[in-house]
C-alpha cells in the first residue's frame, strides 16, 4: 500500500525560544528566509506524502496561512514584477493538502500522534518532527518507506551519538538486518545500515542507554501504533511517549502489524530544537544559500578570526 499521509506534531509551546515564540509558533521561525515547517512539509511532499496533518496548539492559524494562497500579497508582488518571491509564496501552497487538528493539552508526542487516528484510518503513515531538518540532498524517507514495504512493521531513522548526548533522545537495542533481506533496495548512500530494534528507552539516564543509536524525528508507522498508544501509560516526564508505544510494537508479531526497524542516517541534518543548534543551522543554511551563500561566507571568514571566547559566565 502506498504511503501518502504525514503527521507533523506542532503543538509545542516553544518555551526555549521565548520571547520570540510568544505569538509566533516556533515552527515558523525562519532559517534564513524559509520557516522550519516549510522545509519539513517540502521533505514530506518530495517523498510522495502530499496529505499532511498538523497537530497544532494555540498558534494554528499562522501555520495554516503559510501553506495557503494569499491572493492580496500575490497581487502586490505581481504588480511589482517580483516573480521570484511570487513563485516562492505560491510554491509553498502547492506542496501538500494541509489538514490540522488541535492538541488541547501538552500530554506528549505519543498523545499528539494518537490524535491523528481518525484522519489516518487504517493506513501506514509518516511522522515528521519539525525540530529535525534533513538536508534535501540526503533524503531518508524514501529509504524508510522501502524498508517498510520490504519488511513490514514500522521504521524509524537513527543516528549514532556520543554517550553524553544519548539522554536527549529515544534509544534502542539494535541487531543488524541480514543484507540479503534488503537486496535490490535503492537507497541513497546516506541511508546505510538497517537494524531490527528492541528494548526501547525514551531519554535514557546517562550510562544506561541500550546503544549509541538515537531515534531522530522521522517515523514510518503501522496503524497498529494507535492501538499501542491507547495502552501506553505516561512515561518520561509524565507524558505519553511515542518511544514507549514503539517498544510495544517491537515486541508484537509481524502478523499483528508489529516489528520495528531503524535506518541509520549519516546525511546532513540540522537540529533546530534549541537556540544554539538553531543558530548553527541558520549559519550552515546561510553559507549554502543560492543567493546569499557567497556573500555570507565571505563575511563569515572575515568575522571568525575576530572572535574571542572572552565571555562572562
Ligand atoms: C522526541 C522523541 C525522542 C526522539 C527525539 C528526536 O523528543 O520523544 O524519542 O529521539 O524527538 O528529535 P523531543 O526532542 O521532542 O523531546
Amino acid at each position: 500500500m502506498a504511503i501518502t499521509k504525514a503527521v507533523i506534531p506542532a503543538a509545542g509551546l516553544g518555551t526555549r525560544f521565548l520571547p520570540a515564540t510568544k505569538a509566533v509558533p516556533k515552527e515558523l521561525l525562519p532559517l534564513v528566509d524559509t520557516p522550519a515547517l516549510e522545509y519539513v512539509v517540502r521533505e514530506a511532499s518530495l517523498a510522495g506524502l502530499r496529505d499532511v496533518l498538523m497537530i497544532t496548539g494555540k498558534t494554528k492559524g499562522a501555520m495554516l496561512d503559510h501553506f495557503d494562497r494569499l491572493w492580496d500579497l500575490e497581487a502586490v508582488l505581481e504588480q511589482k514584477g517580483d516573480i521570484k518571491r511570487l513563485q516562492a509564496i505560491q510554491d509553498s501552497a502547492k506542496l501538500a493538502t494541509i489538514h490540522a487538528t488541535r492538541q488541547h493539552a501538552p500530554r506528549g508526542l505519543g498523545h499528539a500522534v494518537s490524535l491523528a487516528r481518525k484522519h489516518i484510518g487504517d493506513e501506514p503513515f509518516a511522522v515528521l518532527l519539525g525540530d529535525d531538518l534533513i538536508d534535501p540532498r540526503d533524503p531518508v524517507l524514501p529509504t524508510m518507506i522501502q524498508v517498510r514495504q520490504r519488511l513490514g512493521g514500522s521504521v524509524v531513522a537513527l543516528i549514532r551519538v556520543p554517550p553524553e548526548e544519548i539522554s536527549l533522545y529515544g534509544s534502542a537495542s539494535a541487531q543488524l538486518v541480514d543484507p540479503a533481506l534488503l537486496a535490490g533496495l535503492a537507497g541513497p548512500e546516506s541511508s546505510g545500515a538497517v537494524f531490527q530494534l528492541s528494548d526501547l528507552v525514551e531519554k535514557p539516564d546517562p550510562g544506561s542507554a541500550p546503544s549509541d543509536l538515537a531515534i531522530i524525528g522521522r517515523y514510518i508507522l503501522d496503524p497498529v501504533i494507535f492501538d499501542a498508544l491507547e495502552h501506553t501509560e505516561p512515561g518520561r516526564g509524565g507524558e505519553i511517549q511515542l518511544t514507549d508505544a514503539l517498544g510495544d510494537l517491537a515486541s508484537r508479531p509481524a502478523s499483528q502489524g508489529g516489528g520495528l526497524h531503524g535506518v541509520l542516517f549519516t546525511g546532513r541534518r540540522y537540529d533546530t530544537g534549541n537556540r544554539l543548534s538553531y543558530l548553527k543551522a541558520v549559519v550552515q543554511l546561510a553559507a549554502d544559500h543560492p543567493d546569499l551563500g557567497k556573500d555570507f561566507s565571505r563575511w563569515l571568514l572575515e568575522f571568525v578570526p575576530q572572535l574571542t571566547l572572552d565571555h562572562d559566565g
